[in-house]
């Protein structure tokens, strides 16, 4: 039996967007949201604002825009406050990172990019070793910083009146850890961050502030932040909605598509060479190895749990995958992403595919930071705390349940969201049996 559909609060009043970071993601959602609400650009690649969902039976004809269905905060509701150790307000920083074209679409947008300037950031330079700024609170005590967040948090719903707030995470990666001791429960933890504890990052404080407030937590990066059991389990029982971890935006998205097509026509992979250059401010700090670690472990994992090795030992049984990232600074925000693909067929034939994507990196990620901040907020409206699996079409590592294997396919993934949204709604799911257009009358 499904489990009843919840009551779904409307979306009244103004929703605070809080971005930690305020680089070239974060820059390039606010100015494209900025830019939609004034008719100025398409929220292209946003499934919130531009898809649609089927609703009953393909004869039905129900088909209407995912934004009409459910009830999402409208743009025109959004407010956007930000965290960042670099000082410049958000028009200085989208120019800095290039993403965007000046005169056609920061120029015009100007007045309200420069209304966004970054709160000193809680910043620890130990986890993110690329990053030099001086736009941060001046310490690095782990309560201090906690307090600083909270305190920050509270100044903005002030000043801005917002109703709600989401928190994502669009900052650096940060170095890689993994869960201690520190991280199991609600007493550890706070012990932790009273002693210091190395364990404790400054995205995890973020985390932990947005779920004290009752602010929902999205993360963008591959970092641990919210996905140890402490946090899991504090946002469940507190009702705030969780999800992360990294962006699909690339090189992952495309591989968890061509692999579960391997795998559904039973071809069989022995190699995958992924390899990328780029030169923005996320790629100097992806030089730096220990950030590296926690990005690769990131893009690693799909392929394993897509192929299932160990059900399908012979097709899958002995592939050589390996990732790489080049900081190339004159590429900028341009990534391009190689892949080789060695893969064999009946008999054991051996056959290549090549993929060049020449993409933009910010350019794919600012309209998924945009999805996960409307959907945890109505996630967080239909009373569903804890973590979203249904977000997973967002994600490279999608958070899950203990000892659930995450679902990487992406047409998975979407029928997952879709699904979820129907149920929201009090709609029939999906199943796509479709036996009964083949029944005699
Ligand atoms: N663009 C993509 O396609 C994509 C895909 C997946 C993941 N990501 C991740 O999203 C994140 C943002 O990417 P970006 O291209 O905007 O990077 P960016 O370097 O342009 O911006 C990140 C910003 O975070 C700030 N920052 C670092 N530590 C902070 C802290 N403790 N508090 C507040 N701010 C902090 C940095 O100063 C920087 O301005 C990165 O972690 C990146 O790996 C991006």
């Amino acid at each position: 039996m499904t489990t009843p559909s919840p009551v779904v609060r409307p979306a009244e009043g103004k929703l605070g967007v809080l971005t930690v970071g305020l680089g070239a993601v974060a820059t390039t959602l606010i100015a494209g949201v900025e830019l939609v609400k004034r008719g100025m650009g398409d929220p292209i690649g946003s499934l919130t604002q531009m898809g649609t969902i089927r609703l009953g039976k393909r004869t039905d004809d129900r088909t209407p825009l995912i934004k009409d269905f459910v009830p999402l905060a409208g743009l025109d509701d959004l407010v956007f406050g930000a965290w960042d150790p670099f000082p410049d307000d958000a028009y200085v920083a989208a120019q800095r990172a290039g993403v965007l074209d000046g005169p056609r679409h920061i120029e015009g947008i100007a007045e309200a990019m420069r209304a966004v300037r970054p709160m000193p950031a809680a910043f620890d330079q130990t986890y993110c070793k690329n990053i030099d700024a001086p736009n941060t609170m001046g310490t690095v005590n782990k309560r201090a910083m906690l307090n600083g967040i909270i305190e920050s948090i509270h100044r903005f719903r002030e000043e801005h009146m917002v109703e709600r707030c989401v928190m994502i995470w669009c900052g650096s990666t940060e170095i890689f850890l993994e869960p201690t001791p520190a991280h199991m429960d609600l007493d550890s933890f706070e012990a932790a961050i009273d002693a210091n504890d190395p364990t404790i990052a400054p995205s995890m404080l973020y985390a932990y502030a947005a779920l004290k407030e009752g602010i929902p937590f999205a993360n963008g990066a591959p970092n641990l932040t919210v996905d140890t059991p402490v946090l899991r389990q504090y946002a469940t029982d507190h009702g705030v909605p969780i999800s992360g971890k990294d962006f699909k935006t690339g090189q992952t998205l495309v591989k968890t598509v061509i692999a579960p097509m391997l795998k559904a026509r039973m071809l069989g992979l022995s190699g995958w060479y992924s390899t990328n250059i780029l030169g923005n401010r996320d790629g100097e700090v992806l030089d730096d190895p220990e950030s590296f670690k926690t990005k690769e472990e990131s893009k690693l994992g799909v392929l394993e749990q897509i192929l299932q090795p160990d059900k399908y030992p012979t097709l899958y049984g002995n592939v050589f995958h390996k990732v790489r990232i080049n900081y190339y600074p004159p590429r900028g925000d341009n990534k391009e992403g190689w892949d080789n693909i060695d893969i064999f067929g009946w008999m054991g034939y051996p056959m290549q595919m090549k993929i060049d994507f020449l993409c933009r990196d910010s350019i794919l990620a600012a309209p998924l930071a945009l999805d996960l901040v409307l959907f945890s907020d109505l996630a967080h409206r239909a009373g569903m705390g804890g973590i979203q699996e249904w977000l997973s079409f967002y994600y490279k590592s999608p958070q899950t349940a203990p000892g659930l294997y995450a679902e990487h396919d992406l047409f998975i993934q979407l029928t997952k969201l879709k699904n979820t949204l129907r149920w929201m709604m009090g709609e029939e799911q999906i199943t796509h049996l479709g036996i009964e257009y083949y029944r005699e009358e």
